[in-house]
């Protein structure tokens, strides 16, 4: 029991300072953190709420961020492209998700 403790309170110790400062922004999902890296430098956040979009539904969006990080050549995985699908989807589109 004290063991355990002791290894409960140091890895709080260790533990907080590690993490300050290798995340200073803990809050970023790894879709937006994926999005902002990659994928604003060509186009603002305005694109996606224009009034003509491309990107019609949950299905449509994910075709367009899969369309878009091949362009980048990023090769995603299945669960990046849905990672920020859904960051954008819940920030401008809000569009039901679907499995598909
Ligand atoms: C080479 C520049 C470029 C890069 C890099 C880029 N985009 Fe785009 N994106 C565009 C342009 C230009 C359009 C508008 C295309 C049109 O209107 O026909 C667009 C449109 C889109 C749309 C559709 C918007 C709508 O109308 O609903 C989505 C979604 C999108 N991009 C996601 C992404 C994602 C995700 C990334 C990162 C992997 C990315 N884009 C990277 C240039 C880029």
């Amino acid at each position: 029991m004290t063991n355990r403790w002791i290894f409960a309170v140091l890895s709080v110790c260790l533990g907080i300072p590690s993490v300050a400062s290798a995340q200073p922004k803990v809050d970023m999902s790894r879709g937006e953190l994926l999005y902002t890296t990659h994928c604003i430098a060509c186009h603002n956040e305005q694109i996606h709420w224009r009034d003509k979009k491309i990107a019609k539904d949950w299905g449509g969006l994910k075709a367009q961020v899969s369309h878009w990080q091949g362009v980048a050549g990023l090769a995603w995985s299945d669960s990046d492209i849905v990672e920020v699908a859904r960051y954008l989807n819940v920030r401008h589109y809000h569009y039901p998700e679907r499995v598909q």
